[in-house]
């Protein structure tokens, strides 16, 4: 059987405490009733807003409770910013780092990217760092270009094997447009050749129940950052079945 897959939920903006607690309840049941079609080398997680960690922690059972961001500095006068203790303190496992949509509308570089990975590894967590080329550079074939240094600034100073990259192309968030599964495969090895090894490599993109079971087939895939189809309970549980 191949390596573990990490399937991990992105929720962004959406759901409350309340709505979070009625997620898992509907979850857990539907998790224990599709047991025997989750395979043994899934693993799952939500990345949920800040707000909801500590329910999302006490309502689970095994889920990676993800934070979607945090601030690098420990503490003192960074006004709506959430440090990575705070996060942890309520449960959080890990973090998403340098997700698109912070870097178009938040301003987030890859060097801040880089500076914040170091301290969520210091803290024992797992970061979650995401990147991927826009529809114009992947029409300019720069897809391998970009990526490159978006990697190599994103993990500067990082361990590779402390960390999770998530390949996002951003034309491909909330679409329903992918790249073919050929080129997915292709970009992940390429991402691989050019990381370690044994990094753990995610894509995300217009994740949805018919495509995650080819997806998660390709050799140098290990996992899928899910936003829309993550939302809802039952579509989930078809994301960690591969559809089964
Ligand atoms: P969609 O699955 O909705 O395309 O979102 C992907 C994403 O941004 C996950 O981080």
């Amino acid at each position: 059987m191949k390596n573990n897959l990490y399937i991990i939920g992105n929720w962004k903006m959406n759901k409350n405490p309340t709505e979070t607690r009625e997620f898992m309840k509907e979850f857990n049941k539907l998790y224990e009733e599709n047991k025997n079609k989750i395979n043994s080398n899934i693993f799952y997680g939500i990345a949920a807003p800040a707000t909801n960690l500590a329910m999302l922690k006490i309502t689970s059972n095994d889920c990676l409770v993800v934070a979607q961001n945090v601030n690098e500095n420990e503490s003192g006068s960074h006004t709506g910013e959430i440090s990575i203790n705070m996060v942890k303190s309520v449960g959080a496992g890990a973090v998403i780092l340098g997700h698109s949509e912070r870097r178009k509308m938040y301003n987030e570089t890859s060097q801040k990217v880089s500076q914040k990975a170091q301290k969520v590894i210091e803290a024992g967590l797992i970061p979650i760092i995401a990147f991927g080329e826009t529809f114009e550079e992947y029409k300019m074939g720069k897809t391998k270009e970009v990526i490159k240094k978006m990697i190599k600034e994103s993990t500067k100073g990082v361990n590779l094997l402390q960390v999770i990259l998530a390949y996002e192309p951003v034309w491909a968030i909330g679409t329903g447009k992918t790249p073919s599964l050929k080129e997915i495969q292709k970009i992940c090895a390429y991402i691989r050749s050019i990381t370690n090894p044994n990094v753990i490599i995610q894509y995300g993109g217009s994740v949805k129940p018919k495509n995650i079971g080819k997806l998660m087939n390709q050799k140098d895939i290990n996992g899928a950052l899910v936003g829309g189809a993550s939302l809802d309970p039952k579509i989930f549980i078809k994301l960690l079945t591969l559809n089964k």
